[in-house]
């Protein structure tokens, strides 16, 4: 706690403006020779180094080099040293914009320590079908809650001294043919729902990198969409920073480097050894200056947007030597994982308030539990997380961690029974008639099942990183069968990146969705069995049959990347993705985007809503009328003016967590700014914010559950608020 005030007033003593930055980066490019600019663009070592990406020193300057290192889960390729963290979806379900700035913190120093300059992360693409590989590493379907989280992540990774990298820019949505897509986005859409994170990390956080996405929008792939880089992401957002390439997606100099293109990662053609003169980039950047493909200040304006960024990141001086494998897997960092891993466990059913299991709740007499299913059991730890074997803290990809340890939850389980006298049976595999006869002998069953996703490059399981289905893997829903036809008191606790099937819903006590919680996992989850946390997860998706989304993966053969030819993703549901489009469909899902149950039980009440300059005043009353203590989100949906035509019905605007003892009333703001209360205009071509008509204000814990409603006009309000 200490060390986060420390950071957050160092940063706001010592930061640089971005027009500071500029004048010293300037200053610093003035006497760089081209063959030292093109050094600066062009990655070195193509992955064949300690980091995923690097840059060349420029020993004359004193310039040490860059290293970039992946990814969102924390330190990758860290041998253990550092924390692994949870998956952002897990992040995300918390809603806590505290924990999320906290957790970006911490990052950021794992990073920093080990001279990392960039952080490649966070994610903020969207999740636009829940079968998409790589759902995990991002926060989610909603695009200004998606946008929340990554400035959140951002700032702290920043204030800690690391350049976050906020990616892919933009609509890397699936993994099929990532390379050889083209994601169809009608214009207001590519604003207001994909692009927005984006805008949202550029104005807000001011993220000091940006990674292009690997496929194409409207058939100009993303290293190559003048239009993207140029006009909208730097011109139009005023975006200060470097735009580098994901991974082996640059074909080409004139187009790419021309179109806004400012760092070519890691440099080579494609996977295999260091490039030495085999790059796209590299001299041939010269030699299109000299034919006048593309102008010097071109070349100009990428090395002074990289040197500026490390300026405004406090980079250029006294930034630490890269040495990848210090220890940074402090007690502290394991105690905020744990504290993470258990706030965003999102208790989706507990009837006859079956959890928690302790011991003045143990009405139900509760001497013996059983654990079954492997996915409760140690892991088995796999390159890049490539296998799904015991229990699952993450998913594969260049998105996760090496791990130290991961703390099984049987192990956790039955180390946290013993201080209630309970005894713990267990069946640690997924054999059904194996976990029938262990749980018939129980008071209470718990279930543990999964199913994983990743990125394209490696197959498991035959789920190629999209997943193949929703179901659960190894048979989970079979095995939750067999427990629940012999155990009326089961419980079921799934890891997974998403949403799956539920087969076994009206046959279960309960159901808790933990995502992939990290290291701690099994900490994390009996914290909340055990109701030492109590839960206050929320779904930052909504969870339906797979047929009822409005939009899919494609499962098209495997294309060559970055060619003609190319599977094409449209995006036909426009605005309407997730929430938007249940409710203009009128379709009930299995659980609403938001949903999340609690220990305790929350009334909302007293909702006004003002509109300031600023933006819109929101307040009510949250109460806790259970009889523990617990959190609340309490979440603000919109209906815009009605001249905002072929709009969806509500969005999400807001939140605000908020812990209240048993019994306590709190009145509490939630502001929702400018940019939150506009459209994007495709004839204006810009965010525009109503001035006449009324916005419509819902409250409540749920896309589906808004008991408070109250209207307020679009104009300024002359009524004075009462500050709280
Ligand atoms: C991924 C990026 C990652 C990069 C470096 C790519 O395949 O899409 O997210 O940062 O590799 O590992």
């Amino acid at each position: 706690m200490k060390f986060i005030l420390a950071l957050i007033f160092l940063s706001k003593t010592l930061a640089m403006t971005w027009e500071e930055a500029d004048l010293k980066a300037r200053e610093w490019c003035a006497d760089l020779t081209n063959e030292e600019k093109i050094s600066l663009v062009t990655g070195r070592e193509n992955m064949t180094g300690v980091c995923v990406g690097s840059i060349d020193p420029i020993e004359r300057k004193d310039f040490a080099g860059l290293c970039m290192q992946d990814g969102p889960a924390g330190v990758r390729f860290a041998n253990g040293t550092a924390t692994s963290w949870q998956a952002s979806i897990n992040t995300a379900a918390t809603f806590d914009r505290d924990l999320l700035y906290k957790v970006g913190a911490a990052q950021g120093k794992e990073f920093r320590d080990r001279g990392i300059n960039y952080a490649l992360g966070p994610s903020v693409n969207i999740l636009r079908a829940p079968a998409s590989g790589r759902i995990w590493e991002a926060y989610g379907e909603d695009p200004f809650f998606v946008g929340e989280c990554g400035v959140q992540i951002i700032k702290g990774m920043q204030d800690s001294g690391t350049i976050a990298t906020v990616k892919h820019f933009v609509g890397n949505d699936q993994e099929n043919n990532r390379g050889a897509s083209s994601s169809n986005i009608p214009e207001q859409a590519l604003w207001e729902v994909y692009i927005d994170p984006f805008y949202r990390a550029v104005k807000d956080a001011e993220v000091h990198a940006v990674m292009s996405s690997y496929n194409a929008i409207n058939g100009t792939y993303s290293v190559q969409n003048k239009k993207l880089l140029t006009d909208y992401l730097k011109g139009k957002i005023g975006y200060q920073g470097p735009v580098m390439s994901d991974w082996w997606s640059i074909y080409d100099v004139e187009k790419s480097f021309g179109a806004g293109m400012d760092i070519n990662m890691p440099g080579g053609k494609a996977w295999g050894p260091d490039y030495i003169g085999n790059s796209y980039w590299g001299e041939h950047i010269q030699e299109c200056i000299d034919k006048g493909i593309f102008p010097q200040e071109r070349l100009d304006d990428a090395a002074l947007r990289i040197i500026r960024s490390l300026f405004k990141a406090g980079q250029m001086e006294n930034f630490p030597k890269v040495n990848l494998y210090i220890d940074t897997l402090t007690e502290e960092n394991k105690a905020l994982n744990r504290k993470v891993g258990a706030d965003s466990n999102v208790l989706l059913k507990n009837d006859d308030s079956i959890l928690p299991i302790s011991k003045e709740n143990n009405k139900k007499k509760i001497k013996k539990i059983a654990i079954i299913g492997k996915d409760a059991m140690p892991s088995k730890l796999c390159n890049d997380m490539g296998c799904a074997d015991g229990t699952l803290p993450l998913g594969w990809g260049s998105g996760t961690t090496d791990f130290k340890y991961v703390i099984d939850p049987l192990s956790a389980i039955t180390e946290r029974a013993k201080k209630e006298g309970i005894k713990v049976v267990s069946s640690g595999n997924d054999n059904i008639i194996s976990g029938a006869l262990t749980a018939i002998k129980a008071d209470l069953a718990i279930v543990f099942v999964q199913a994983s996703s990743g990125e394209e490059y490696i197959t498991v399981e035959g789920n190629k990183g999209d997943r193949q289905n929703l179901d659960l893997w190894h048979h989970g829903n079979d095995l939750v069968k067999a427990v629940a036809a012999v155990n009326k008191n089961t419980i079921v606790v799934i890891h997974a990146p998403g949403p799956v099937n539920l087969p076994f819903k009206n046959k279960v006590k309960g159901i808790i969705f933990a995502g992939m919680p990290g290291q701690e996992t099994g900490n994390s989850i009996a914290d909340v069995l055990f109701g030492d946390v109590n839960p206050s997860g929320h779904l930052p998706f909504t969870w339906a049959p797979r047929e009822d989304y409005p939009t899919d993966v494609k499962y098209d053969e495997t294309l060559p990347g970055g060619g003609e030819q190319k599977t094409q993703y449209d995006y036909d549901e426009g605005l309407f993705i997730g929430y938007r489009w249940f409710d203009k469909k009128n379709i009930e899902p299995t659980y609403p985007f938001g949903y999340g149950l609690s220990y305790t039980t929350f009334n909302y009440s007293g909702l006004d809503a003002i509109m300031e300059e600023d933006g819109l005043h929101v307040t009510l009353t949250v109460t806790n009328t259970g009889d523990i203590a617990g959190a609340a989100v309490p979440m603000i949906f919109l209906s815009f003016p009605e001249f905002v035509k072929d709009y969806p019905i509500r969005l999400f605007k807001g939140f605000n967590k908020t812990i209240l003892e048993a019994g306590e009333a709190k009145e509490i703001e939630i502001f929702i700014d400018n940019h939150a209360l506009s459209y994007y205009d495709v004839e204006v071509k810009d965010y525009v914010k109503p001035k006449e008509g009324e916005y419509v204000v819902y409250a409540g814990s749920n896309a589906r559950d808004l008991p408070l409603k109250t209207t307020v006009s679009a104009a300024i309000s002359k009524k004075r608020r009462n500050h709280l």
